[in-house]
């Protein structure tokens, strides 16, 4: 028999990733030759080597999670495009004594979005990415693969005007001011930052009173399930999706780096992750 791939997501906090919960839906569904995946907390502090103790351990791959991305795209033997042009890896495999790396975020970002949306709202369109941190770095980096005219706007606006230089891309960067100026001209709005993440905390960057009702709105958070900036999207009619996809779509594209077969039964798996 051969040896069973291990597989599981290192990050620190990690008690409540959903990732084995994606994994393992789809290593028994596809019938994989894999041990379960499992989730292991690790501090940047201890980051190499906890990575090394891994590796000697006979893990075939690892999902890197919050705070550990850019630490793990430094330890990167090879990286793929997409994780030189966004400096993260957020899944890494281990062959010919080499550590791989890749980022699956901005494919998660872009198969998480249906294609009417990414035709009428996003190409050649006016977007609006709030934050510029890692999670904005995937996005802003989908966007202007998917020709979005991209605006970024970032409490800290250094962070913003970075982001776009690393990525090689003319985003405009807003002022706070700007932003209600410019309100009424954004085709897609997406927030990145953790604003609204923790209960009660409300996430007011945008007066949605003067959004397009045409507009697209879209929280990478999926916990709570309608964020504070989701529910005054729905208050003003215009439509919304939150982050759940995403993660789906970026644990999709890690499965298949490892098990090089494509994961199945989506809906199935949504309403699992929907009612935990
Ligand atoms: P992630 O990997 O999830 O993107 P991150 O890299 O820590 O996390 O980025 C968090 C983002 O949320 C940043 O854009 C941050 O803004 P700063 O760069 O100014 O720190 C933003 N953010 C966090 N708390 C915020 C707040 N209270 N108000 C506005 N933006 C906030």
């Amino acid at each position: 028999m051969t040896e069973q791939k291990k597989t599981a997501v290192i990050g620190q906090p990690i008690e409540h990733s959903l990732s084995p919960v994606i994994h393992n839906f789809w290593i028994n569904k596809k019938k994989i030759n894999a041990a379960p995946y499992e989730k292991i907390e690790v501090s940047p502090n201890n980051f190499n080597k906890s990575l090394d103790k891994l590796i000697n351990s006979g893990y075939y791959g690892l999902n890197v999670t919050v705070p550990l991305k850019e630490l793990a795209y430094s330890r990167c033997d090879e990286l793929t495009e997409t994780a030189k042009k966004t400096k993260s890896a957020n899944t890494l495999i281990f062959k010919d004594g080499k550590v791989h790396g890749t980022s699956t975020d901005p494919v998660g970002f872009e198969v998480s979005l249906h294609k009417e949306i990414i035709e009428k709202n996003i190409k050649n369109k006016q977007c609006l990415v709030l934050g510029a941190g890692g999670s904005a770095r995937a996005v802003v980096f989908a966007l202007s693969q998917m020709s979005a005219d991209v605006s970024i706007f970032n409490r800290t606006q250094e962070k913003a005007v970075k982001l776009s230089k690393d990525l090689g891309i003319s985003a405009n960067v807003l002022e706070e001011k700007d932003i209600k100026k410019q309100t009424g001209s954004f085709d897609f709005i997406v927030n990145t930052t953790s604003l609204g993440l923790v209960p009660d905390e409300t996430n007011n960057l945008v007066d949605f009173s003067l959004v397009q009702k045409k507009a697209f709105v879209y929280d990478l958070i999926y916990e709570p399930k309608e964020s504070s900036f989701l529910q005054q999207a729905k208050a003003n009619g215009i439509r919304f999706q939150n982050g759940l996809k995403m993660l789906i779509g970026q644990a999709a594209a890690a499965f298949y780096v490892w098990h090089n077969t494509e994961p199945s039964h989506y809906s199935e798996l949504e309403s699992l992750l929907e009612k935990l």
